[in-house]
């Protein structure tokens, strides 16, 4: 049982900045008690009022393809999957959910895909310019895999200003156990490193409770998200999907998720964290959990219903009510009841926020 003055000496060492050992990780994972839990909530709540106010974040997401030419063992639009009905939305309809989106009051769009070989980065960069030119005051945000720095570079040119890269586990040996050989986690770590320097604000992220994850492997996590200060942050519980390799395996646990959401925000003050989609479908009132646990974004998903409901990482996945944008209203209502407001500015990253004094 880890004492109660080593556990707070390590949240204190996290509040203050200081860089944590692997042993100091330790302690704050095995320590985790409820109370402590709950204390860390509450301390990572502060963190976020201080640097963003009583403000949550939303961005439009848009899963314009599942057309994917990977085959991650978790993932149930991998290639291997001959069960999903595959789709793309045209130019047209993607257009119309952000004029959609931009009416609810919507100033970041997410582009999410697969990595599909019919979206070049030709036909990428024109959709980028496209939508910056129509909405020339949000943010665009892209989710597309891995690609190679020169196309990052053309992305960026086109005037995408985020890419939201997990990368899904930073244990090569893990790595290698979620995904098949033709994926490493050396070239997922060299695309992060051509995002960032290439200007993007990034996203890192991984699932918690993945098939044979382990304690040492979130040590590995958390390690890594501290050298490389990533701008956002995804972390969900892993949920089976009955067409994968994975099918069978238990879904993750969402207390251990919040409990990391709650240590990203204190080692990442500044963080954009959302509340996942994977967070809302593992538990009842998840995403309004992930929020009280430190996290300060959602997204809504923007896409049309045939996109939605084809989109499905994993079983059960949220599609209809408060995950869609038509739940807007339900989602600022449950978030006002606990406090929050939701913000209609584009919500960058701010690292020279004033406000902020620890
Ligand atoms: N359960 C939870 N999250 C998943 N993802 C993919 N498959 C699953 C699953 N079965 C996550 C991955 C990916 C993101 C888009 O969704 O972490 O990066």
């Amino acid at each position: 049982m880890v004492e109660d003055k080593v556990f707070a000496g390590c949240v204190k060492a996290l509040k203050e900045g200081e860089e944590l050992s692997r042993e100091q990780w330790r302690v704050l994972l095995e320590g985790r008690t409820r109370e402590r839990q709950d204390w860390l909530a509450r301390e990572a709540s502060a963190v976020r009022d201080r640097v963003y106010g009583k403000r949550v974040f939303i961005r439009g997401l848009i899963e314009f393809t599942n057309y994917c030419k990977n085959n991650c063992y978790y993932c149930g639009i991998r290639r291997g999957n001959s069960c999903v009905k595959r789709f793309r939305l045209t130019e047209e309809e993607i257009f119309s959910c952000c004029r959609m989106g931009y009416d609810l009051g919507f100033r970041t769009f997410v582009l999410q895909g697969g990595e599909d070989l019919y979206f070049t980065v030709d036909r990428l960069e024109k959709l980028v310019r496209g939508i910056k030119e129509e909405f020339p005051q949000c943010a665009l945000t892209l989710s597309v895999g891995e690609m190679g720095r020169e196309d990052y570079r053309r992305l960026r040119e086109a005037g995408a200003d985020r890419y939201l890269l997990r990368h899904e586990t930073a244990n090569r040996k893990h790595y290698a156990r979620l995904h098949p050989p033709e994926l490493s986690l050396g070239h997922r770590m060299e695309c992060l490193m051509s995002l960032k320097e290439l200007g993007f604000q990034t996203g890192a992220g991984f699932m918690v409770g993945s098939p044979g994850q382990t304690a040492e492997n979130l040590i590995d996590d958390l390690l890594f998200l501290a050298e490389f200060q990533p701008e956002m942050v995804g972390i969900g519980p892993f949920i089976p999907h009955k067409d994968t390799p994975f099918g069978d395996k238990a879904e993750g646990d969402v207390r251990l998720t919040l409990y990391l959401l709650s240590l990203v925000r204190l080692l990442l003050p500044y963080v954009l964290l959302p509340a996942t989609t994977a967070l809302g479908t593992a538990a009842n009132r998840g995403r309004e959990a992930g929020i009280c646990a430190g996290a300060n974004v959602v997204m809504p998903n923007l896409s049309p219903k045939r996109a939605r409901e084809n989109y499905q990482l994993y079983d059960n996945k949220l599609f209809t009510g408060k995950e869609a944008a038509e739940g807007l209203e339900a989602l600022k209502e449950s978030l006002g009841a606990l406090g929050y407001l939701v913000a209609v500015d584009r919500g960058d990253y701010c690292k020279s926020i004033e406000s902020f004094k620890s």
